[in-house]
Order: C-alpha cells, then structure tokens, then sequence
C-alpha cells in the first residue's frame, strides 16, 4: 500500500476519536520538539545566522502549537510526553534520532565530512528530508481536520514548514554541487523509516 493511502487511513481513524487525536497532537508535538532541541544543538554559539535561529524558533512554535490544540479536544489529556500518552512512543523516537545517526554515516562514507562540517551537512539534508515528509503529513492531516470540521488545524504550520523547505534548498545549493543526489539518498533513508514509524501507529 502507498505510504500517502496508509496515512490517509490512520488519520480518517485519528481525528473521529477525541481520545487518539490528543495523542496524535502529542506525538507531532514532541517530534517537533526533539527537532527544535536538535536544532538548538547545532546551533554555532557565534556563526548563528537569522535562518537558523527562525527555523529553531519556529520548530518550538510548532510543538508548542500543537500541544496546546490537545485543549480543544480533552481537558487535562496527555500532560506530557511520557509513553502513555504516545503513540507507538518507541518508534516516534526511533525516527528523528535513526534519521540522524544513518544521515551522519552515510555523509562520512561519502564525502569524509568530520566535525563542524558533517553536522552542517546533516543538518540541511536531514531538514530537508523531514521537510518534504511534513508537507505530506500536514497535508493529509490539514485535508481530513477540513472535512471533519475540527476545531483543530494545522494551517500556520504547513505554511511555516513549506518555508523551511525552500530554505534548506538555497543552503542546500551552496552545500554540494550534487546536492540534490545527496538529498535523494537521505529522502531514501528517510522513507525507510518513516516506513517503521507509520506501520506502528497503524496498529492503534
Ligand atoms: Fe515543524
Ligand atoms: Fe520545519
């Protein structure tokens, strides 16, 4: 089955139930908090540029955002990140951080990167990959909230991640010649894993 069509079907499933869409919201919040946290840790204490500290920002926005639509929904659900109020908890994790280990190894295979410049590089693919996939999810998720008339939407966000999809396009061109081969490999990983994550949720 396509990846779009599983998705689709998890999230028809998600936004009819109060009780799975606040974990939902809970889960996206905290992937977009451990991207946020990643960010800030890439960040060069001096050579910080106004792209970066927009795009830190803006990924804490989004977990913030969407932790705080989880009121719409239930009074005190999911308080925090704790597993039980995730869902598949262990592959949520598992995505971001496998992301960036396999991104990393394969920068240094491939162009022997070391240091300041192999987590510059992971940082542009590994956004740019997570990027195209938050244009998929919101996407899907954005379109089913319409049509169910939900109290909660996702529109500023998908908005916000279309913005640092073209970003990390222009950093991206100024990175590698062969950028966009880069970028495919990495998008391959990505779908791999992505791949595990949406197989758990789609055991709720
Ligand atoms: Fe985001
Ligand atoms: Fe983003």
């Amino acid at each position: 089955m396509k990846q779009e069509e599983q998705l689709s079907r998890i999230v028809e499933k998600v936004v009819v139930s109060d009780d799975l869409h606040a974990q939902w919201l809970n889960s996206l919040s905290m992937m977009e908090n451990t991207g946020a946290r990643k960010i800030s840790k890439y960040e060069h204490p001096v050579n910080t540029t106004l792209i970066v500290l927009k795009h830190a920002a803006e990924e804490a926005r989004h977990a913030y955002y969407l932790k705080k639509q989880i009121g719409k929904l239930t009074k005190d659900g999911c308080p925090d990140y704790s597993y039980p109020y995730l869902l598949a908890p262990i592959e949520s994790h598992h995505y971001l951080n496998m992301l960036d280990v396999e991104a990393c190894r394969y920068l240094k295979n491939k162009l022997h990167l070391e240091g300041r410049a192999l987590k510059h590089g992971a940082y542009l693919l590994v956004t740019y990959s997570i990027e195209v996939r938050a244009d998929m999810l919101y996407g899907i998720y954005q379109e089913a909230l319409t049509r169910h008339k939900s109290k909660v939407n996702v529109k500023s966000i998908i908005a916000e991640e279309e913005g640092h999809l073209a970003e990390m396009e222009r950093m991206l061109v100024q990175f590698h010649p062969e950028w966009e081969k880069l970028a495919a490999d990495v998008c391959e990983i990505e779908v791999r894993l992505f791949n595990l994550w949406v197989s758990a949720i789609d055991k709720i």
